[in-house]
């Protein structure tokens, strides 16, 4: 009986598509509140996941960035026909204000982790509550920009068990 040649495993490229969605001020990363934030660019923490992203094998890592609540909505809704399979979402202020972003992530099936630089619930009272975490497979919070790594770690460990 004839086997069939088995594929080595280093040349699997496995199909995970993550998107990536900032919201408002996070593209002043790098001189925004660096006491808080650090000095990291949000250029420089999309470049770390997309590298992160080829070292997991991952086929695609986007990374958007909106001020708008509504331009963060009609993203969201991009991902509920199977583009992706997985989202990671940082927010930033209308995790604590945006009931759109929260329904907009209900109709989603893919994980959805949540990521914060700082973390919020050691801030100002207005930052307790997060319309997302209800709704995310996990958040990292606290974590600097490592947070970003750490998320796309998750979606491995997810999306291809
Ligand atoms: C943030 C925390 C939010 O409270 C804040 O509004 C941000 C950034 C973070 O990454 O720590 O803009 O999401």
């Amino acid at each position: 009986m004839s086997r069939s040649p088995r594929r080595a495993k280093s040349s699997r490229k496995i199909d995970v598509r993550i998107l990536i969605l900032h919201g408002p001020n996070l593209n002043m990363l790098g001189t925004r509140e660096t006491e808080i934030y650090g000095t990291t660019t949000q250029d420089e923490i999309f470049a770390s996941c997309k590298e992160k992203g080829q070292s997991l094998s991952f086929s695609a890592v986007e990374c958007r960035q909106s001020n708008h609540e509504g331009e963060l909505v009609d993203w969201i809704q991009g991902a509920v026909n199977g583009a992706y399979t997985g989202l990671i979402i940082n927010a930033a202020a209308y995790t604590h204000t945006s009931i759109a972003i929260h329904d907009a992530l209900k109709s989603l099936t893919i994980p959805i982790i949540e990521v914060h630089i700082s973390d919020p619930e050691t801030r100002e009272d207005f930052r307790h509550h997060s319309y997302i975490a209800p709704l995310a497979t996990a958040v990292i919070k606290g974590h600097g920009e490592k947070g970003y790594d750490m998320a796309l770690e998750k979606l491995a460990e997810i999306t291809k068990l």
